[in-house]
């Protein structure tokens, strides 16, 4: 679901350097483990056929001198070169994008990921989970946080791996070179879900991503069909309130995900099912049989009050 995760199928510019930095990695490895191969086949072959004199520990010496110092010394400074470089560019790229970037608050939960796009007008803000839409070539600055315990913001074919920690804000720029979905994962264990901690980046052409921002900026639409009506009575009454938010309804709780528009998101559970009416009924009925030990309790209901919430959480789009 939602595109790999190879990290040398690089998507964006931090990822490319990252990719470079690991052939530039992999090549001389490769190098040195072929010859080293060779010259272990040659001294075995020849084993007993070298006299033990002098002249052969002194040139042995050499052997040694050159092939387990000269030699090794030469590459490892090669490869760190090119690290050190990766790095500065690195941290000249965190810098523009601090300059001129849009800016991202993600706090990773136990097992989700709550995202709100910073703006200085607070009725700017935009708040979403588990999906971060972002315009491509523009770089774009996250600001990690932690909740609860330590997490890891990892979308491998965008960007390294960065904590978040608890009681500190960590910074990492993001910027996808084409548009498309780059699924990400949870990348430090936190927990017995931290498997089920994913998370999508769309990447957007800037008028889509435009577009995309206005509507969630928008408050919910109020619902029209008496089923919807009856499923928002429901969401009210049943709890759901309590943990979630819907703007423009009384529900402003903001422990769980945000679901004003609920429906425009492409997975539930951050990651851990598609968001189908299906998978979405059965992830009230009983969470915990999908994503065992998350925050969300069961939520018992009958089939036509179910059948209404549904109705209700599909017009949140
Ligand atoms: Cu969050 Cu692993």
């Amino acid at each position: 679901m939602n595109g790999d995760q190879g990290i040398l199928d690089a998507a964006g510019p931090a990822a490319e350097r990252i990719a470079d930095l690991w052939w530039a990695h992999f090549w001389p490895g490769l190098a040195v483990f072929v010859v080293v191969v060779v010259l272990l086949l040659v001294g075995l072959y020849r084993r007993h056929r070298w006299p033990a004199d002098r002249a052969h520990e002194a040139r042995a010496s050499l052997w040694i001198g050159v092939g387990g110092i000269v030699v090794p010394a030469v590459i490892l400074l090669v490869v760190l070169v090119f690290t050190v470089r990766s790095m500065a560019q690195h941290s000249a790229s965190s810098r523009d994008a601090e300059e001129r970037g849009l800016s991202i608050r993600v706090v990773g939960y136990q097992w989700w990921w709550d995202i709100t796009y910073q703006d200085p007008q607070p009725s700017r803000r935009v708040r979403t989970a588990n999906e971060i839409n972002i315009p491509v070539g523009r770089p774009i600055m996250l600001l990690l946080e932690s909740g609860d315990v330590n997490h890891s913001f990892w979308v491998p074919r965008l960007q390294g791996k960065l904590d978040l920690i608890p009681g500190q804000t960590n910074t990492l720029w993001l910027e996808a070179r084409e548009p498309g979905v780059y699924r990400g994962q949870c990348a430090e264990y936190c927990g017995e879900q931290h498997a089920h901690m994913g998370l999508v980046v769309v990447a957007q052409p800037p008028e889509e991503f435009d577009r995309w921002y206005e509507g969630q900026l928008g408050t919910a639409a109020e619902p029209t069909d008496s089923a919807a009506l009856l499923g928002q009575a429901v969401f009210m009454r049943s709890g759901c309130a309590v943990c979630h938010a819907v703007r423009g309804t009384d529900a402003m709780a903001s422990v769980a995900p945000d679901l004003t528009h609920l429906a425009s998101r492409q997975t539930l559970g951050a990651g851990t099912i598609p968001n189908t009416r299906g998978y979405l009924g059965g992830w009230i009925a009983n969470p915990q049989a999908i994503k065992p030990g998350n925050r969300m309790p069961a939520m018992p209901m009958d089939g036509p009050d179910l059948q209404a919430l549904l109705a209700y959480l599909e017009t949140l789009r």
